[in-house]
């Protein structure tokens, strides 16, 4: 049975930032956060026949900002899920928080309820930057909250972004140097996109230019990994042992279930036939709508099997993401297809400097991981 991971996601935040296209909602009165929990274990309940005997391998609550949610309730849900999945006792267990809403209580209950690594949305220790991005927090309170979580977790994330309006080389690097200081072994580093129909979109701040967002992205590699760090996704920087096993099964192209609003799974499945299928899942999108269709007995709103000839990209899309690559008998396993088919795609590639072909394994370049996109798009047919 393939193994599967877990991903919960709550979509509320305490305001919504002016440059986020997740989907999250400003807390409007109060939190749903009761209806919502007995929705997720409805949800779930409906999921078994898909996941049922698998290993659970890792879950992971994104947001939105599940950290607004209650350690007990947390608890009591993954209590749930342990009474009703295959859950090793040493599967990750990872909660997304926003430094405005974590206090040293709330964290170590979070600790107690089964979580055992925290991700940080720090952003920037920079008040100027967190201001121009609308954060609800401020450098104290992003420092606060990472040296709590570097107390209290041994497995823990920051999240950065660079390329932010009016940053300079200097101001980044700075941001990477406190984290580094704070103790943090992971850290993802996302350069700033403009998403479309997002405050950011329609009134556009100033920023950096291409060159200096490329040098950043650079300088913060160099930095990250004269630190011990390894770069072992386009964003993701870890210490040896650290790096994230949720994300690496995505990556991976491995099978997940998603529940809550708008989450998306990825599970190989058996049809009423017998044949197996990769199929593709996406809960109700608007939590409202995903409440009222659970209760219901309708969680999914859309439902398709990736048919074979897509399913190589979509593997490459993930794959490609990673320093390590992917071995051809990965390729083989997780997409059903013979590793011939990308033979002459992988080759020529190879010939124009963007991947290192081995028998054992294909990985990008560092060409190939800088023009990622230009990459994949000659899989694309
Ligand atoms: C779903 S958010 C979750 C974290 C938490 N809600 C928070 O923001 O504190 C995941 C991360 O994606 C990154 N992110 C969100 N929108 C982005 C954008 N437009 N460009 C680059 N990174 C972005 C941020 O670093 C954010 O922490
Ligand atoms: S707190 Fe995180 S998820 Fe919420 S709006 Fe801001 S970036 Fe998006």
């Amino acid at each position: 049975m393939t193994p599967a991971s877990l991903y919960i996601h709550i979509p509320w935040c305490v305001r919504k930032c002016p440059y986020c296209d997740f989907n999250s909602h400003a807390v409007r009165d109060a939190l749903p956060e009761t209806a919502y929990l007995a929705a997720l274990v409805a949800d779930l309940e409906f999921a078994l026949p898909l996941v049922k005997g698998r290993a659970i391998t890792s879950i992971f609550f994104g947001g939105g900002t599940p950290s607004l949610f209650s350690p007990d309730g947390i608890a009591r849900l993954l209590t749930d899920i342990a009474d009703r999945l295959n859950l090793p006792p040493t599967a990750e267990i990872t909660l997304e928080a926003n430094p405005g809403t974590v206090e040293t209580d709330k964290l170590i209950a979070f600790r107690a309820a089964g979580i055992n690594r925290v991700s940080l949305g720090i952003q920037s220790f920079n008040n100027t930057h967190l201001f121009a991005l609308g954060r609800i927090h401020d450098r104290d309170e992003a420092l606060r909250a990472a040296t709590l979580a570097a107390r209290h977790f041994e497995r823990f994330n920051l999240d950065l972004m660079y390329g932010l309006p009016n940053q300079t080389l200097t101001d980044a690097l700075a941001d990477v140097e406190t984290a580094l200081e704070i103790g943090a072994p992971h850290l993802s580093c996302y350069q700033l996109t403009l998403e479309p129909n997002t405050p950011f979109a329609a009134q556009p701040p100033t920023l950096p230019d291409d060159d200096l967002c490329a040098d950043m992205g650079e300088a913060i590699e160099t930095r990250l990994t004269s630190a011990g760090f390894t770069h072992y996704e386009t964003s993701a920087f870890a210490r040896p042992d650290f790096q994230c096993e949720h994300n690496l099964n995505y990556w991976r192209f491995g099978d997940y279930l998603g529940i809550g609003a708008g989450a998306h799974s990825k599970l190989t499945v058996k049809d009423a036939d017998g044949a197996i299928q990769t199929l593709r899942q996406m809960r109700w999108k608007s939590p409202d709508a995903y409440l009222r269709q659970t209760a219901a007995g309708n969680p999914i709103q859309e439902a398709h099997s990736v048919p074979a000839e897509q399913r190589p990209f979509e593997f490459l899309m993930n794959a490609l993401r990673l320093s390590e690559g992917f071995s051809p008998a990965l390729f083989a396993s997780r997409t059903r297809l013979p590793f011939s088919v990308l033979q002459a795609k992988l080759t020529n590639a190879a010939r124009d400097g963007l991947l290192d072909i081995s028998d054992e394994r294909i990985a990008p370049t560092p060409q190939g991981r800088r023009f990622l996109n230009r990459l994949l798009e000659r899989f694309l047919d």
